[in-house]
């Protein structure tokens, strides 16, 4: 069974999803251990409280972002996770960390990529006067926000949304996006060719595709 470390830096929803999918199964994976760079995240309770072993990687802690990876790099890989899991991670990681982890590292972004990378998203996207908004979960590269996109999910933008009620009908697709996305990444189901993620279909659906004189001749 492929093994995740979860990355946080605050109250750990998202986290949680991914720890409820693989406790109920519906994710078959082991999370391995969650890891914050804030000591005071509301996440670690949450994580502990679940029987997941919790480490804290604390950023004041350290000289500068070279010094922090290098320990960030030390903790995740104590745990040897087939994947790493930003939830919420609010720390701007060097390239070097993010080569070290290449093709095995994702992120959960609250827009709809490529729109609205950074902070604030929910507020942009009203600002605008965008009348789709979402998330999205992508392999983390070492341009922010801009890594290949492995699953979105949108939502309406709602007359007279303010930026609460938008992040929150947000965060209910987070909360099922990522379970999901993760799953089809322990089931070896994605591939990045040219850049881009290609999601193999699952075996049972393809099979069930093809019509029973094609499945003979295979
Ligand atoms: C989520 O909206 C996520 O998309 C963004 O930060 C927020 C984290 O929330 N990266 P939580 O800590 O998972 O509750």
């Amino acid at each position: 069974m492929k093994s995740i470390v979860i990355l946080i830096s605050g109250r750990g929803s998202n986290m949680a999803s991914l720890i409820d999918a693989a406790a109920d199964g519906s994710l078959r994976a082991r999370v391995a251990a969650v890891i914050s760079n804030r000591p005071r995240a509301p996440g670690l309770e949450i994580a502990a409280g679940r029987g997941i072993p919790t480490r804290v990687v604390d950023h004041a802690r350290h000289p500068d972002r070279e010094a922090f990876d290098a320990a960030l790099a030390e903790a995740i890989d104590a745990f040897s996770p087939d994947l790493v899991v930003l939830a919420g991670f609010m720390r701007i990681l060097g390239d070097g960390f993010v080569a070290r982890y290449a093709g095995r590292m994702m992120n959960i972004h609250p827009s709809l990529l490529p729109a609205f990378p950074g902070l604030d998203t929910h507020r942009r996207a009203l600002g605008e006067g965008a009348r789709i908004h979402g998330c999205t979960v992508h392999f983390v590269t070492p341009a922010l926000d801009r890594g290949p996109i492995v699953a979105q999910a949108a939502v309406p933008v709602l007359d007279g949304d303010d930026a609460d009620s938008l992040a929150a009908r947000v965060l209910e697709q987070e909360r099922r996006l990522y379970p999901l996305a993760v799953r089809w990444f322990a089931e070896g189901r994605l591939r990045l060719v040219d850049g881009r993620v290609a999601l193999d279909a699952e075996q049972d659906a393809a099979a069930s595709l093809i019509s029973p004189r094609t499945r003979e001749r295979r």
